[in-house]
């Protein structure tokens, strides 16, 4: 099994204090820090644009995991790869077409970035398969996109791993990572390793708690 990867999302963190929990995740193992953008269009809820990941991406080692969740993702892509993205995932559901999905992708690589498609509940691992090939990351979406702190949903393990199983037979060269996102602590992070994933996004189970540190040590340890 791969190592896993550890992605503390910031959209639970203390974002007044934005530079200690940008280092307590440092600190705690973590490699990617995961932002959440949202444009109160795809999603009910909206937060930041690229001038918030602009304001820190500079001052922190972690790999900037950026996970938007808007409508006509192309348009966004430019403004977050010059405030500091390294990885940019784009919803599926957000795209009109294949020919829109693909632009998309492209636009992401010709900025310099790694590009991730990302997929909610309702969607089939059948519909991202096309797209494999290109990316380097797979967002399975383990509860409905737009806030933190909800219950995993066990329906999405049967994702992860068929996408588990369609990388590691179907495809040649550098593999696309498998990252889950939302409601990921520790027994359902097991769940998800087990089931295929490579990276684990990790925000309520981690921020806001003074035990952090360990709590990133057991998911490290999945
Ligand atoms: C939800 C976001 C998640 C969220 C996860 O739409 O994409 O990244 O921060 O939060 P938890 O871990 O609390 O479910
Ligand atoms: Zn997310």
């Amino acid at each position: 099994m791969s190592k896993v990867i550890l992605a503390p999302s910031i959209l639970t963190a203390n974002t007044r204090y934005l530079d200690i929990e940008l280092g307590i995740a440092e600190f705690s193992g973590a490699e990617y820090i995961h932002v959440d953008i949202m444009d109160g269009l795809f999603v009910a809820n909206k937060t930041w644009d690229a001038s918030f990941l602009a304001s820190f991406s500079k001052k922190t080692k972690l790999v900037k995991d950026v996970h938007i969740m808007v409508v006509e993702p192309w348009k966004w892509i430019v403004r977050l790869a010059k405030a500091g993205a390294d990885i940019i995932t784009f919803h599926l559901e957000a795209c009109k077409d294949e020919q829109d999905v693909t632009r998309t992708i492209d636009l992401i690589h010709k900025c310099g970035k790694k590009a991730g498609i990302a997929i909610s509940p309702n969607t089939t691992s059948h519909a991202l398969f096309p797209f494999i090939h290109k990316l380097e990351q797979i967002l399975i979406m383990t509860v409905v996109p737009g806030k933190g702190g909800q219950s995993f949903l066990p329906s999405a393990l049967a994702k992860v791993r068929e996408i588990r199983h369609e990388i590691d037979e179907f495809t040649i060269g550098e593999k696309p990572l498998i990252e889950v996102d939302g409601g990921i602590n520790r027994l359902t992070g097991r769940l998800a390793r087990e089931a295929g994933a490579d990276i684990l996004v990790a925000g309520s189970y981690l921020y806001g708690h003074p035990d952090f540190k360990e709590r990133a040590a057991h998911l490290l340890k999945l």
